[in-house]
């Protein structure tokens, strides 16, 4: 296993981090938009790491700069589905923390969508009692918020109706650097 700088050193896995956002999400599905999205994700300025076995791109995770360089946004983070919970993910943030300090921010965050009512913040007025509801949060199915959670990151706040109504976006961040 080894984690490769896909902006510097990306060309040969192209084709694979398209097929990746494909299989994995469905805004992707279509290749002329997962294609879009890859040229965006090799964008100079930004942060694109990978997993590779054996010459194979099993994940990614990717991260723009915002705040003046103060956060990074982490997106997207992918494992490909027979690779999961085997602690790859785990692996890229670690790596990836490691990358934004080295850039000089002090926080990571990220917006982890609600779309399928996989959370217990699904179908609810997020206007009412939001943070008993943050605290109260229930992971129904499968929805990845745990995963971070597991890595140190915190939910800090909600987007209601961001994928439709009762579908909200779910924002985490972690701090990466205090000093
Ligand atoms: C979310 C994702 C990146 C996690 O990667 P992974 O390699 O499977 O995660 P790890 O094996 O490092 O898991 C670390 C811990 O998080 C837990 N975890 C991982 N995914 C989880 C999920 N969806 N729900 C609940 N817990 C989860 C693991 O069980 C493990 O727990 P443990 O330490 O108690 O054993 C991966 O499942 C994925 O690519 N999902 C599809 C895309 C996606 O949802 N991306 C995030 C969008 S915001």
């Amino acid at each position: 296993m080894k984690i490769v700088d896909l902006i510097k050193d990306g060309k040969p896995y192209i084709k694979q981090m398209i097929e990746l956002l494909q299989t994995t999400f469905a805004c992707y599905a279509n290749i002329e938009d997962a294609t879009q999205e890859v040229e965006l994700l090799l964008s100079e300025e930004r942060i694109l790491l990978g997993v590779v076995i054996d010459d194979i791109l099993i994940g990614l995770i990717g991260g723009i700069p915002t705040y003046n360089g103060n956060v990074y946004e982490l997106h997207p983070l992918v494992i490909h589905h027979e690779y999961k919970k085997k602690g790859y993910g785990t692996q890229l943030i670690r790596v990836f923390e490691e990358e934004v300090k080295k850039r000089g921010a002090y926080t990571i965050y990220l917006g982890s969508d609600d779309e399928y009512n996989q959370t217990s913040l699904s179908n609810q007025d997020l206007y009412e009692d939001l943070w008993d509801k943050i605290k109260n949060i229930k992971n129904l199915n499968n929805h990845p918020y745990e995963f971070y959670l597991k890595n140190g990151f915190k939910i800090v706040g909600v987007v209601p109706d961001a994928n439709g109504l009762g579908k909200p976006d779910i924002m985490m961040a972690k701090r990466v650097r205090d000093k």
